[in-house]
């Protein structure tokens, strides 16, 4: 029996409703909250990969989150680290697999918008998923016309009521943005940008599951703020936000 298959053995007796995947600096947010049943790395998960980015520690979990069975994924791999979207999307499709029924993914963004600061918070309610070398209207996942394909621009279903909610551009990475591509992506309607989660929404959505998208504004984006932009900076403000952020998972997994 691999490691695997035991872990599936526990989330068969945790039978987690919902996911949360966590983004760059954003775990901390699990405690105290989460307490894990069972654990298990990325990396002897078949078809994932440990993340290679700092802040993100690679482990998927199943356990109770003040007394919701949930699963709960530490970290993500990137398009950006060389992954195909196949790895990309295999946290998602796993956690479908436990039985989950919702899934809330977070993530650590730059803020376009005029009143998002570091350390806010913003439901994103709608993604520009910036990710095809062929332009902005990229293919959706599911091919034919379909509801989920039409689903794709619109994945977050699940909305944090006491943020305030915006549309997250997801460019490819990995540099951060130049601040002329800041000025683009606002005139596009962009709130927020980051270098995630759009195409695991449309994932999680062309599987039925319910989907929340949760940022973390960590810094200003590119031309926006004072200083050159670093990770360790949006490690550092994500940290910040993690007892905030705590909070509204846990609603999140009451609604
Ligand atoms: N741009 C892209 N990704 C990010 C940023 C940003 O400004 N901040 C955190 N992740």
């Amino acid at each position: 029996m691999t490691a695997f298959d035991r872990f599936r053995q526990s989330a068969d007796t945790v039978r987690p409703q919902a996911a949360v995947v966590f983004g760059s600096g954003l775990a901390a947010a699990a405690s105290p909250a989460f307490t894990p049943v069972a654990t298990i790395p990325y990396a002897d998960i078949p078809g994932m990969a440990p993340p290679g980015v700092a802040g993100h520690r690679g482990e998927l979990a199943v356990g109770h989150w003040a007394g919701v069975p949930v699963a709960v994924g530490f970290g993500r791999v990137h398009f950006y680290e060389g992954h195909p979207w196949e790895r990309v999307t295999r946290l998602v499709r796993v956690v479908a697999e436990l039985g989950v029924r919702r899934v809330i993914l977070t993530n650590a963004a730059g803020g376009i918008r005029e009143d998002l600061n570091p350390g806010d918070l913003m439901a994103i309610r709608g993604h520009l998923k910036l990710l095809d070398a062929g332009g902005w209207k990229s293919t959706p996942l599911t091919p034919s016309p379909s509801p989920q394909g039409a689903r794709g621009a619109n994945s977050y279903s699940l909305l944090a009521p006491d943020l305030p909610s915006g549309i997250y551009a997801a460019l490819t990475g990995p540099c951060y943005e130049t601040p002329a591509e800041i000025r683009g992506l606002r005139v596009m309607g962009a709130d927020a940008v980051g270098m995630s989660t759009a195409v695991e929404a449309e994932t999680a959505a062309d599987l039925g599951l319910a989907v929340a998208g949760v940022s973390c504004i960590t810094n200003k984006a590119a031309g926006l703020g004072s200083g050159v932009l670093s990770h360790q900076e949006v490690e550092e403000t994500a940290r910040t936000a993690v007892g905030r952020l705590g909070a509204v998972i846990g609603g999140l997994l009451r609604i």
